[in-house]
């Protein structure tokens, strides 16, 4: 025991507790919402508002590019099949994908992390191009850095990928000063490569987050359909990031898969998103090469990847201690949020309090960014400890 008030002050499983409290009750999704939260695996167009769809498609319709009462009831269905999910993310990139929308949903959804208490947020997207609008995969991107301007509810903090030669600082790239302004988010992009590009387009994504390294850009993602393409037409690209530093997390398993996931898996990505069907060699070598995995609970229920929420391998990994943060995947697509997957790993799994903020704070230890953002996000976590987990 430190020399400290030994009368005041008892140390817990890490924690520190004053005489007189008690540790407080179940988790319930009030405790999710108010616990500090880093969010790793979220694509910017399947986190995009219903309510917006709905409300830039009615518009299309208007302008005749669309036909409003055919997409209406796509955009509203809540239960989809993973074939379903990409069906709607090629209708989603016909509403959203022009520079001034492209800002708005970066806007909004940065916003709707930051109110359920996301403090680090790494948003993945795909750079598109659009020859009528003059839209290339850098303009793209610009488009997402200008949204993240225009945050209005949250002082926005961008921070330089960990590899980045020269130490940068983090900085804020909104006006922090406004009233409005409650707290702050870390944000960081991911660029994600689509299972349908060519070997070229890839590079040219590699390319582009190696630029733009200084400037909020911690990584790369492979991403998109898992029924398309192929892992050697991603290879050469993926290779040169990592020769340059840049660390990557790759799609793996969603479907039976052995060939690609082995291949993927002694690739060796600094982490992988969800890691569903992988069969007892692979698992193995998962769980020996200690890869992080971004666990999205209700994702891989509602794609039928996970056959119900009792049979996810959540359990298995957290039962065994390997590096694993849980994340959301889209939260419009799946109508979730990062705090409700708490809610839902807590409620099956059986998780206490104390067991549920180290899995939170332990997310820290995976982050992309540099580690000036890790001394001050443990910093977040030590300051939200006591009035989570005691009470009076
Ligand atoms: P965007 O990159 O911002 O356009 O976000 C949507 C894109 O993310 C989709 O078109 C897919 O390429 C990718 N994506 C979203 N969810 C999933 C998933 O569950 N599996 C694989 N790819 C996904
Ligand atoms: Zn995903």
């Amino acid at each position: 025991m430190p020399a400290l008030n030994m009368c005041s002050v008892l140390f817990v499983g890490g924690g520190q507790r004053e005489m007189g409290e008690e540790e407080s009750g179940f988790v319930d999704m009030e405790w999710c919402l108010a616990l500090p939260k880093i969010e790793l695996h979220a694509h910017l167009n399947g986190s995009v508002r219903d309510a917006t769809l709905l409300e830039l498609a009615k518009d299309l319709g208007n302008k005749g590019v669309l036909v409003f009462s055919d997409v209406e009831h796509v955009i509203k269905k809540s239960d989809r099949s993973l074939a379903e999910c990409f069906k709607l993310f090629d209708l989603i990139h016909i509403i959203t994908t022009d520079h001034a929308t492209v800002s708005r949903i970066t806007k909004e959804v940065v916003e709707d992390f930051a109110a359920e208490n996301v403090v680090y947020l790494e948003l993945r997207t795909t750079p598109k191009t659009n020859e009528t609008i003059g839209m290339t995969k850098s303009s793209y991107v610009e488009a997402v850095m200008k949204g993240l301007r225009a945050v209005e509810t949250v002082e926005v903090v961008l921070s330089p990928c960990a590899s980045t030669l020269e130490p940068e600082p983090s900085t804020s790239v909104n006006d922090a000063s406004t009233k409005k302004k409650q707290g702050r988010i870390f944000v960081c992009l991911l660029l994600s490569i689509d299972r349908r590009e060519t070997t070229a387009s890839a590079m040219e994504t590699v390319q582009l987050a190696l630029k733009m390294r200084n400037q909020g850009v911690v990584g790369l993602d492979l991403s998109g359909n898992p029924i398309t393409g192929d892992w050697i037409t991603f290879l050469p690209a993926l290779s040169c990031a990592r020769e340059q530093g840049l660390p990557i997390t790759l799609h793996c398993g969603e479907v039976r898969n052995p060939k690609e996931i082995k291949a993927m898996l002694e690739f060796c990505p600094e982490r992988i998103g969800h890691a569903c069907c992988l069969e007892d060699e692979e698992w193995k070598m998962l769980k020996s090469l200690n890869i992080p995995v971004e666990i999205c609970l209700t994702s891989n229920v509602r794609t039928n990847s996970i056959s119900s929420l009792h049979d996810h391998h959540f359990d298995d990994l957290y039962r065994v201690n390997h590096p694993l943060i849980l994340c959301t995947d889209d939260v419009g697509i799946f109508s979730t949020s990062l705090s409700h997957e708490y809610y839902l790993a807590a409620s099956t799994f059986g998780l206490s309090k104390a067991q549920m903020f180290e899995l939170s704070r332990g997310a820290i230890r995976h982050i992309f960014a540099q580690d000036g953002v890790k001394a001050f996000l443990n910093e977040v976590f030590d300051s939200a400890q006591t009035g989570l987990l005691w009470r009076k």
